[in-house]
């Protein structure tokens, strides 16, 4: 299916690995340019490089999305080079992994500004561009412990919960320009982010079942029986950047095999 990105500029902040890796090389397939911004230089290159491969133009970029004069003069960076951007997809985001009853602010601070200030930075950054063109699409990934919570990422939960709240907000101020702002709010998904936090819960259990026993038990929450893989939640973040998902903003869809019905 033709997703009417042909010719778009895509800034994936996050795009070094897993979900926002698969997302720049599906969109590219699609002959969007893309740039690649990742806390992990090379990554964000390798990337790049791959999407080149495929045709479309790449850039790459070294970013930390919690620092808003770095993301600031990326996306300026971007603009530069590609003219526009009309597709922004914001992936990063990491629980602090403990109960909140051992939390300092220090985690607080690291779960807030990673999963709330990480997209508010790169929104902001590109939003009056957006304006100005009449034209944009803003994806953000959260996940359902937004809408039901997660215990031992507490923080986590309440800053996702944040970015609902703020994608609503900000889909009503925009709408009148042509942007659609939304979520894609993921379950338990087999990237390589997922797989090391797998890791760190069973730790947190005290290393007492195999990951095999601990997968067993995880996978009893998902009705369709299995977790989701990095393509689950690329092909979701695909469409709802594309012009076939021209009249929807402001929602948060769930891409986590039923784990949570709630909207
Ligand atoms: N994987 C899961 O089980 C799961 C579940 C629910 C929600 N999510 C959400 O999905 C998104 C992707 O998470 P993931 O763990 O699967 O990651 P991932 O494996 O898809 O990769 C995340 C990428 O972001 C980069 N990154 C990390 N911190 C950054 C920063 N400060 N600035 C720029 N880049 C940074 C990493 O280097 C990595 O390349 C997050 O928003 C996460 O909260 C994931």
């Amino acid at each position: 299916m033709d997703l009417g990105v042909k010719g778009s500029s895509v800034f994936i902040s996050g795009g070094g690995e897993g979900i926002g890796k698969k997302v720049a090389l599906m969109l590219a397939e699609e002959e969007a340019d893309i740039a690649v911004a990742d806390i992990d230089y090379p990554k964000a290159e390798s990337t790049a490089n791959e999407v080149k491969q495929l045709g479309a133009r790449a850039l790459s970029f070294q970013l930390d999305v919690t620092n808003q004069d770095q993301v600031n003069e990326v996306i300026q960076k971007t603009l530069d080079e590609f003219k526009k951007i009309d597709i922004l997809v914001n992936v990063p985001g990491r629980g602090e992994r403990k109960s909140f009853l051992e939390t300092t602010r220090d985690d607080w601070d690291f779960s807030v500004h990673l999963n709330l200030y990480g997209p508010l930075n790169c929104t902001r950054a590109v939003i009056n561009h957006m304006v100005e063109q009449k034209r944009g699409k803003i994806a953000t990934v959260i996940s359902d412990a937004a809408k039901v919570g997660e215990p031992r990422n507490c923080v986590y939960a309440a800053a996702k919960a944040g970015v609902v709240a703020f994608t609503k907000s900000l889909a009503q101020e925009v709408g009148r320009y042509g942007i659609n702002v939304n979520c894609i709010s993921l379950g338990a998904t087999n990237t390589p982010g997922g797989i090391r936090s797998r890791a760190d819960f069973i730790k947190m259990a005290g290393g007492k079942m195999t990951e095999e026993e601990f997968l067993a038990k995880v996978v009893k929450a998902y009705p369709l029986g299995r977790l989701g893989e990095v393509e689950d939640a690329a092909n979701a973040i695909c469409f709802l950047v594309s012009d076939r998902a021209a009249f929807i903003t402001g929602q948060t869809l769930s891409v986590s095999g039923g784990y949570s019905m709630v909207s």
